[in-house]
């Protein structure tokens, strides 16, 4: 093993895939080419509710160069799926396309045009024409919960909808010497990868592959079987490189059978890549919240109380449950708490996971309730903070496995110039900029999911580490180089990685910011099983140095065998070669901890963020210039490829406070701005300087590096920080996301 000094892990570097993807060669899934492929194109309802009573499709199936036009009638069956074990079957709209003639929302798939040509299919489904009887659509952003029972189904089971109760809330709010009760509104938000979705769908006889941009091989294969009522080993799923996904690609979505009923349908492969307009409709999105946060706290500020009280949007169809009260029963210590939920069905796609679901919104409310609370006391907010810092997680009553979010917050205060603040409304200027400053405290689970991995080491000199996972550009490709050069010894260039097709030992999906923790005792596992391997290689191989010896008696070490009381030591590759050998090859497992029933610790990343904004009120200009984040994430295997998760999370944080919004037309329930020229996302001219600092605590509760995800963490806070600081600069306190020019013009 390497030693401490060379060690790969916990240092800068750079992408293993980095030379594929710029010189063009990483095929990404619509660079899979196939003879006699068709290409599809959906046509998409335009109303948000009602029946289609007639679809003439006969102008489109009699244009030159289409192929067929599939809908309703000539589909074929298509199964709807159920979870199983683990993360399998998982899926937001289970709905299978074309299933009866409701249109629950709009740009749902009533028919699709496969065509020789994009273009051709595309000019199809514009021909195809549809009739409805249209009723009026509900996408009315003012929320009121739905009359359910205490326990509603959501995506993962059923789930009461009190999430966590302690003390007596309601009393001890109601003696609280100092109170507090806002309503904090996050809106529609969509994933706009730069990849759209894209899926082709190959069948060779009752056998289905699936080139898919998924965040999540294994479980959309089990989709997909169920779906088509298939044998698990008849369906592959092959994802080589994504074009991101923020959430948007971690669950299937109704292309993916549609595209595999369609090629089954027509007998040839079929491709079908979303236009960016349909990536608005019926991919996911992050759905509204509207949580109403009530503090009490002493005069010194201690809470006494918290109630944290949300409602949230959900389609006709699916069960997406997004969790803002993950982190509230744990953040800070309180003692009488209550975090409970309602949703409200709209007219709208399926809700879906989106960068640090449930907990990125939920931190905006408590984060923002806090400070606003600071103010009231005139605490400052990192002493309010530092004043309720918690012993234990008081939920569960568990110990964290480790917390060190004081820490952050005193690098984080250092590292801005956080004493020099004077908390004084439009106090601060440089340059002729009224300065605002704002702070917040974040966090995100940490976890392990069931993890499996195949390590070879060949007789060239080179390692192969393979798991069926995917790298979403993350930097997976380069964590599982990482991982079996560290324990082999075998330099990083001599190591190659295969992820991303389900014929590879099952891998996790690459969601939660849990994919890099999950890897790494099964990368390790399978790595000790090939060196165990080769070790009796070397004890049994005629000509062999070691003929003779035990196999404890031996070491692996930088490539190279040799006896643990010294001597000379032989590289693996003369070993192989010797004995004749293409190569010696492990396997290892690693069990999930994710929903774990009976933990022994409370197992979270920490962190905070301190942003500046400038603000020019002679024209109103609002820009967030500067942003220092810390984050504690226990080892961080890459620093490089960590620090950029955390920049690239913080950028799209200030998407979040101040640009990110789906509007849906209130007359026909359309996403109107569905365009990136329309969908504002922060762009590089929006991007503060962004400060990423980590904390170096090993986690070992979660793996033998002690390494805790990276990600989503860094957008978990951040706009709780900005809107505090537009406060500071402005005097004007924003409770509903994105802060506009307009609500600043007092
Ligand atoms: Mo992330 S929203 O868990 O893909």
């Amino acid at each position: 093993m390497a030693t401490e000094q060379a060690s790969i892990i916990g240092r800068d570097t750079v992408r293993v895939d980095g030379p594929r993807k710029v010189t063009g060669v990483a095929q990404y899934t619509s660079d899979f080419h196939f003879p006699g492929m068709l290409y599809a194109v959906p046509v998409g309802a335009t109303i948000a509710n009602g029946k289609i009573t007639k679809l003439d499709t006969a102008p489109a199936e009699n244009m030159p160069g289409v192929h067929s036009i599939l809908h309703r009638g000539n589909i074929g069956k298509i199964f709807r799926s159920i979870p199983g074990p683990g993360f399998s079957g998982v899926c937001e709209e289970r709905r299978p396309p074309f299933e009866d003639d409701v249109v629950r929302y709009y740009g749902q798939y009533i028919a699709l045009a496969v065509a020789e040509t994009f273009e051709t299919a595309k000019a199809a489904a514009d021909a195809v024409r549809a009739t409805y009887a249209a009723e009026k659509a509900n996408v009315d952003p003012q929320l009121v919960a739905d009359d359910e029972p205490d326990e509603v189904m959501t995506t993962f089971g059923p789930r009461k909808r009190l999430d966590s109760q302690r003390g007596d809330p309601d009393a001890a709010f109601g003696e609280a010497p100092v109170k507090l009760d806002y309503t904090y509104v996050t809106p529609f938000e969509t994933h706009n990868p730069l990849e759209p979705h894209s899926t082709t769908a190959v069948w060779e006889g009752q056998r289905l592959t699936l080139y898919e941009s998924s965040q999540g091989v294994v479980n959309l294969r089990s989709v997909l079987a169920q779906m088509f009522g298939l044998p698990i080993e008849q369906v592959r799923v092959i994802t080589k490189f994504v074009g991101s996904g923020f959430g948007s690609k971690l669950w299937p979505w109704t292309l993916c059978p549609l595209a595999a009923a369609a090629a089954r349908q027509v007998g040839k492969p079929v491709r079908l890549v979303l236009p960016r307009k349909m990536m608005f409709h019926a991919v996911g999105h992050r759905p509204l919240t509207q949580q109403r946060v009530r503090l009490g706290a002493t005069r010194e500020g201690k809470l006494i109380s918290l109630h944290h009280d949300y409602i949230y949007t959900r389609s006709m169809l699916d069960a997406h449950h997004e969790d803002c009260g993950e982190a509230t029963p744990f953040q800070y210590s309180v003692p009488n708490l209550r975090v409970s939920f309602g949703r409200a069905k709209r007219n709208i796609g399926g809700g879906a996971d989106m960068r640090g679901p449930g907990r990125v919104p939920g931190l905006y409310a408590t984060e923002s309730a806090l400070n606003e609370l600071a103010h009231q006391l005139k605490l400052d907010p990192v002493q309010l903070r530092i004043l309720n810092e918690p012993k234990i997680d008081e939920s569960s009553g568990l110990q964290f496995s480790s917390r060190h979010l004081l820490e952050c917050f005193q690098l984080g205060s250092e590292k801005f110039g956080w004493s020099k603040r004077n908390p004084a409304v439009g106090s601060m200027k440089r340059a002729g900029l009224t300065l605002g400053w704002g702070m917040a405290g974040c966090s995100w689970v940490a976890a392990r999911f069931s993890a499996a991995a195949n390590v070879q080491l060949r007789d060239d000199g080179t390692c192969r580490v393979a798991s069926a996972t995917q790298d979403i550009g993350t930097g997976t490709y380069t964590i599982l180089a990482q991982l079996a050069s560290e324990r082999t010894g075998i330099p990083l260039d001599k190591v190659e990685v295969e992820l991303g097709d389900t014929s590879l030992p099952e891998g996790p999906l690459s969601g939660g910011s849990i994919a890099t923790g999950s890897v790494v005792n099964a990368v390790f596992a399978a790595a000790d099983e090939a060196i165990g391997m080769l070790k009796m290689v070397a004890i049994s191989t005629s000509g062999s140095p070691f003929v003779n010896h035990k196999p404890d008696e031996l070491e692996f070490k930088d490539g190279k065998v040799f006896l643990k009381t010294g001597g000379n030591s032989l590289p693996f590759a003369d070993l192989l070669q010797r004995a004749k050998l293409r190569l010696v090859t492990g396997n290892g497992q690693s069990a999930a901890t994710f929903g774990d029933p009976n933990p022994k610790f409370s197992t979270q990343s920490f962190g905070c963020h301190f942003a500046e904004v400038t603000w020019q009120p002679e024209i109103a200009r609002l820009r967030v210039s500067r942003v220092v984040t810390v984050i504690d994430a226990g080892k961080i295997i890459n620093t490089l490829a960590g620090r950029n998760q955390i920049q690239g999370a913080v950028v799209m944080g200030v998407g979040m406070a101040l640009l990110e919004r789906t509007e849906y037309d209130p007359q026909n329930g359309a996403p109107i701005n569905s365009s990136l020229a329309d969908y504002l996302v922060a762009v590089n001219a929006d991007a503060p300087a962004v400060e990423v600092h980590f904390l170096d605590y090993p986690d070992k509760e979660i793996n033998q590096v002690g390494a805790r995800g990276i990600g989503e963490i860094g957008l978990a806070g951040i706009a709780a920080a900005i809107t505090d600081a537009v406060y500071h600069a402005t005097g004007v306190r924003v409770r509903e996301l994105p802060v506009k020019i307009e609500d600043l013009l007092t």
